[in-house]
């Protein structure tokens, strides 16, 4: 064991400041692990969200020395022995109490999006897909809804731009249905207008912190990104669908 000096975040939508604690930390502990011992021993107040202590349930973001992560999976080897570490809220969303914030904008995009609308059944009476298409859209599917992305967005975080653009988590869950070989819903026209790909400036700093290792930009926003150019943009393509009409999907 050996005592460690942590920096932590407390207040309300008020304001609060840094308190400073000096927690015992043994092997093998998390930034999660520290702060439980901070609540049991030395601010029973200290508020935390949390629920699975393993990188799955996305509750336990915060900022750890001004990078944003999960608590439960950032070891404390990670850092330099004598080294302070600095655990505040994340920026992008208002301060409930402590860490705590509340990411309820997040939800109320999602109910945005329409939903998955199946492809009419095939001559056979069945829906078939390779695997290969389902493999693609499988990767957004690994989402955690951590909103760790969200926080580091540029557009929502120092721009807030939460009115123009829906930011990277939802930009994969459109992704995941765009490209899911099996919807039939267009969901193109809302892409480029209400929720704002344009805005997004393929920065990638949203998929150098996804927990999940999803390649939010790459393989998501720069195809939904193509598909509104090909759309709206592309000479060519319009003057096709003027000439033997409209087609839906891209
Ligand atoms: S790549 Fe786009 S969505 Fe991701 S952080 Fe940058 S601006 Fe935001
Ligand atoms: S895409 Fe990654 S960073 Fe964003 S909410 Fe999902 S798991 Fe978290
Ligand atoms: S507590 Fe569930 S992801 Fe950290």
């Amino acid at each position: 064991m050996a005592k460690r000096t942590f920096r932590v975040w407390r207040g309300d939508a008020s304001g609060g400041d840094f308190q400073t604690f000096h927690p015992e930390v043994g092997e093998g502990m998390v930034v999660l692990d520290v702060l439980h011992q901070i609540q049991a021993k030395e601010a029973g107040d200290l508020a935390i969200r949390w629920n699975c202590k393993a990188g799955k349930c996305g509750s336990c973001s915060v900022e750890i020395n001004g990078r944003p992560r999960l608590s439960c999976m950032t070891r404390m080897n990670t850092f330099g022995a004598d080294e302070t570490i600095t655990v505040q809220p994340v920026k992008t969303f208002p301060v409930i109490k402590d860490l705590v914030c509340d990411v309820s904008w997040n939800y109320q995009q999602n109910k945005r999006i329409k939903p998955f609308k199946p492809k009419p059944l095939g001559p056979d009476g069945k829906r078939r897909m390779y695997q290969e298409d389902v493999n693609r859209v499988q990767e957004f599917r690994k989402c955690i809804e951590c909103f760790l992305c969200q926080d580091v967005c540029h557009v929502i975080r120092d721009r807030d731009r939460k009115d123009k653009f829906v930011g990277p988590r939802f930009m994969i869950r459109l992704a995941g249905l765009e490209m899911h070989p099996l919807d039939d819903e267009d969901r193109i026209p809302e892409i480029k207008k209400e929720f704002g790909s344009g805005l997004c400036n393929i920065t990638r700093c949203c998929t150098e912190v996804c927990p999940e290792h999803i390649n939010i930009t790459d393989n998501g926003i720069i195809p939904l990104k193509e598909r509104v150019v090909d759309r709206y943009y592309d000479p060519l393509k319009i003057i096709g669908r003027k000439l033997f009409g409209i087609r839906k999907r891209t």
